[in-house]
This record gives structure tokens, C-alpha cells and sequence, in this order.
């Protein structure tokens, strides 16, 4: 049984803090932010559950579906609104929608984690899977820690896949996980995000080119193949230093952060719904996520853009 994506959505709060807020407030500069980041501005606010939905109901909207139709939701987040219940409950309430739900936690690679997972459940008889990504760092983030404060943004991203295409979704993927590094970033319960950026930095970088090189060699394919390529936006310098390694041009690179910051779970997605709606991508074309984050953990996947025979 094939899979298809067939609808895309995403969502931002309102309220938009630009670097200019920053140095007012910290001992940073809107240059520093810039270079080092690639970020500008991010947006904050809302609850994970209310931008689950808003990006949810627009990715049902481009399938032309109702909740109703849908028969799995999976939101990944590492931020729900509450510990007990799962933040994909009130979505699946909110949306109407039938089946299971559950969330998923995998940081920053959450939403690639969560596709992987829905792809499996269609080959399990799912027939329709809403996969959502949000999170809302800003709730977890020191504003007064320049070394964190300036990264993170509020938002999410949404897509519908369905059974019944001719062939499958994923021709290739990699999950990867390293408890060795949890010490450099993470948020105690009640308390705020603490990491060593530099260290980060670096296992990012590695963690994404021996991914990235892994799903290529799974799938058969090269940097050639790939007609766009939406990594995790962390940092921009990141996003470069991969793209330097594996052979990817920036020309075919989703890049999103400048406007949303990390939005964690939410930014693949977020930037995947982009790049669709801009008509970065077409049918057929092979499509690369990659996401790391908290854990570590890591996930890339190399999907067949399009709708193949889902009707
Ligand atoms: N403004 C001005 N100076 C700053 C700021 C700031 N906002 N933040 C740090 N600095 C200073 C540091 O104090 C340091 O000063 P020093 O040289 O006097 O000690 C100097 O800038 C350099 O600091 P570095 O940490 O080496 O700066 P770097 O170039 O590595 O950039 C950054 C820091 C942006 C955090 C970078 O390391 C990074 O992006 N790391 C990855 C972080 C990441 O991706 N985290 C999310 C993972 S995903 C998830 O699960 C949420």
C-alpha cells in the first residue's frame, strides 16, 4: 500500500519580537544576532494545541478533507500546553476527527519522527494520517539568557498523508538517537532551556551529514536527485555547514528561520508548507527532510512529492 502527502498547512502566532527587541532589552546586537543566526525575527505566543489545529484544519483544507476523514493524528512536541493529556487528544477533538492520537517527542526532529511513524501505520491500514508539528519554546525560554533567549519562536506545521498511492511515501530514512548528549540541552520540569550552543553546534552538523549520507546511500540516490531539501532551522550557519559537507546548493534549501526562529517540532513542516505554496516543488520530485535536536536525536527522510494516483 502507497502513501501520498496530500495537503500541507502551518501557523504562526501574531505577536512578532525582531532582533531591534533584543538589544533594547540584552546585552546582544541585531548584527550579532544576524550573523551568527541567520534569525530577524521570530513570533511568540499561543498554546501548542491552538497552533496544532489552525496549522491541522489548514492541512485538511488543501487535501479537501474534513476531520472526519482522518484516522491517526500524530502531533510531534516537546512543549504540550499540559503533562497529562496528550496535546494530539484535543486536536483530534477539536479537528473531529476519528481513530487514535498520540503525541510524539523528538524534539526538534519530532515532525521527521512522527512522518516515518504514519507512513508505518498506513502500511498497517491507517488510511489517513493528520501529522502535525508545533511547539512553543517561548514558554520554556529565558528571556533574559542572550545565549537562548534570541533563538526561539512559537509555531507549527501540518501535513495530510493518505493511503493509496502507487508506490510509497518514503523511499528511505534514519532515526537516530544519543542520551550521551542530553546534559547539553535540556529543560528541567518547571524550568528553562539550558544548552551549550557550541556543542550543539557541532554534534548537529555531524549528526545531520551522517544521516543525510546514510538516507542517500538507502535510497540509491545523491545530492543531484534532490529537488528540495527542508532541514531543521536551528541556525542558518547550520544549515550551511551541511549543506557544504553532503553537496546540497542553497538554491534548493528551504530557509524560514530569519522570519520564525527555532520553532523546534514546527519548523520542518513549517518550511515544507512554505516551499509547496511558493511552487518550490512538483510532482515527482524527490524532497529531503533532516532535523536534529534535544536527546540528541536526529531523523531524515527522502519522500516522492505528490499526490501519485490518490484520489
Ligand atoms: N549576543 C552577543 N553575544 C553573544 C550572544 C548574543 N545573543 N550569545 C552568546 N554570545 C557571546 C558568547 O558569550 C561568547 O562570548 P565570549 O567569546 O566572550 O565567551 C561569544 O558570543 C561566542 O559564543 P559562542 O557560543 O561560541 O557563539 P556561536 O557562534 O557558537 O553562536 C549559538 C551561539 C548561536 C547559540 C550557536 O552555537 C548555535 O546556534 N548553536 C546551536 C544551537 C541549537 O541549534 N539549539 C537548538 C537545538 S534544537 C532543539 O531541540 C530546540
Amino acid at each position: 500500500m502507497g502513501a501520498a502527502i496530500t495537503g500541507w498547512g502551518s501557523a504562526l502566532p501574531d505577536k512578532v519580537l525582531t532582533n531591534g527587541y533584543f538589544e533594547a532589552r540584552l546585552d546582544t546586537t541585531d548584527q550579532w544576532i544576524t550573523e551568527r543566526t541567520g534569525i530577524r525575527e521570530r513570533h511568540i505566543g499561543g498554546t501548542t494545541r491552538a497552533l496544532a489545529i489552525e496549522a491541522g484544519r489548514a492541512a485538511l483544507s488543501r487535501a479537501g478533507l474534513e476531520g472526519g476523514d482522518i484516522d491517526l493524528v500524530i502531533v510531534a512536541t516537546t512543549t504540550p500546553d499540559q503533562t497529562i493529556p496528550a496535546a494530539s487528544a484535543s486536536v483530534h477533538q477539536a479537528l473531529k476527527c476519528r481513530g487514535g492520537a498520540l503525541d510524539v517527542n523528538a524534539a526538534c526532529a519530532g515532525f521527521t519522527y512522527s512522518l516515518v511513524l504514519a507512513n508505518s501505520m498506513i502500511a498497517a491500514g491507517v488510511q489517513r494520517a493528520l501529522v502535525i508539528g508545533s511547539d512553543t519554546l517561548s514558554r520554556f525560554t529565558n528571556f533574559k539568557d542572550r545565549a537562548t533567549a534570541i533563538l526561539f519562536g512559537d509555531g507549527a506545521g501540518a501535513v495530510v498523508v493518505e493511503a493509496g498511492a502507487a508506490d510509497d511515501l518514503i523511499l528511505a530514512y534514519d532515526l537516530g538517537a544519543d542520551g550521551t548528549a542530553a546534559p547539553l540541552l535540556f529543560a528541567e520540569i518547571g524550568g528553562y532551556i539550558e544548552m551549550d550552543g557550541r556543542e550543539i553546534f557541532r554534534r548537529a552538523v555531524r549528526a545531520e551529514v551522517d544521516s543525510i549520507t546514510k538516507v542517500f546511500a538507502a535510497a540509491g540516490c545523491r545530492a543531484e536527485d534532490i529537488a528540495l531539501f527542508v532541514p531543521h532551522q536551528a541556525n542558518l550557519r547550520i544549515i550551511e555547514a551541511v549543506n557544504a559537507r553532503v553537496g546540497l546548493p542553497m538554491e534548493r534549501t528551504v530557509v524560514v528561520l530569519d522570519r520564525i526562529g527555532n520553532t523546534s517540532a514546527g519548523s520542518i513542516p513549517y518550511g515544507l508548507a512554505d516551499a509547496v505554496e511558493a511552487g518550490r516543488v512538483e510532482d515527482g520530485d524527490l524532497v529531503l527532510l533532516s532535523g536534529f535536536g534535544a536527546g540528541m536525536t536526529w531523523a531524515s527522510v527522502i519522500i516522492r512529492w505528490g499526490r501519485r494516483g490518490v484520489t
